[in-house]
């Protein structure tokens, strides 16, 4: 094992995306493949506002420009029914925010959702913005192609907001994946460190708020478990 993958199973925050990832998706029914669709929501938010930090700080690097112009105003996930048509460009999070709209929540539980994702989105825009920055490069380096692979492992329905929710995943893999030209090659000369452990378990911690059951089927790893502890193990296997 070289150093650099050393240091990265070093990290805490990767015991949370594995956490994330062992969270019991498969086990979702169709309202809580929403409920955790909304939360995703929230973090796509976060995520394009932490890559606006990112330019600010950084903008003459060509890369993140790069990155920023398949996140930002794109039509990469252009045409989709009744969200985006052909050559329609727009944010990811809009894309997003769209698909929620397709079969709306009950207005009590959509007002507590927004409570709370407003919360979570303070939260995070309290964040130093160099740790915001940083985060990009975790998500876009490997963290949300293994967190989506593990949400594609939902259910499939033909409600309007569960295909839509799978079409922006399954997009996002095909944009992160490729080593050399993908997503994660844009970013991963940031290196990130645990000062974005805070980001990972906010992300964690709001999909288990909107989507209870996903601790239910969880696998290996449990919410809430000490961090160190569950790396501990993670280094000894
Ligand atoms: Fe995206
Ligand atoms: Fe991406």
């Amino acid at each position: 094992m070289d150093g650099s993958s050393l240091d990265r199973i070093n990290f805490n925050f990767e015991t949370v995306i594995q956490e994330i990832c062992d969270l019991g998706w498969a086990a979702l029914d169709e309202g809580a493949v929403i409920d955790a669709a909304w939360a995703y929501y929230f973090f796509s938010v976060q995520f394009q506002e932490n890559l606006d930090v990112a330019r600010d700080l950084f903008p003459g690097d060509e890369k993140l420009q790069h990155l920023a112009s398949e996140e930002c105003d794109t039509d990469n996930l252009s045409p989709w029914p009744g969200v985006a048509g052909t050559g329609e460009a727009m944010n990811h999070c809009e894309f997003m925010r769209r698909v929620l709209t397709l079969s709306p929540l009950p207005e009590a539980k959509r007002l507590a959702f927004e409570a709370s994702g407003a919360r979570y989105l303070h939260a995070v825009r309290h964040t130093n913005p160099l740790t915001r920055a940083l985060s990009i490069a975790s998500y876009e380096d490997g963290g949300l192609e293994r967190v989506f692979t593990a949400m594609l492992t939902t259910l499939e329905s033909d409600n309007p907001v569960l295909r839509g929710f799978r079409h922006f995943l399954s997009m996002h893999v095909k944009f992160d994946s490729d080593p050399t030209q993908g997503h994660g090659a844009m970013i991963r000369h940031l290196r990130p460190d645990d000062r974005i452990l805070p980001l990972w378990t906010a992300f964690r911690d709001i999909l288990v708020e909107f989507a209870p059951a996903l601790t239910a089927g969880r696998a290996k790893t449990s919410v809430g478990d000490d961090t160190n502890a569950s790396h501990a193990e993670r280094k000894r296997a």
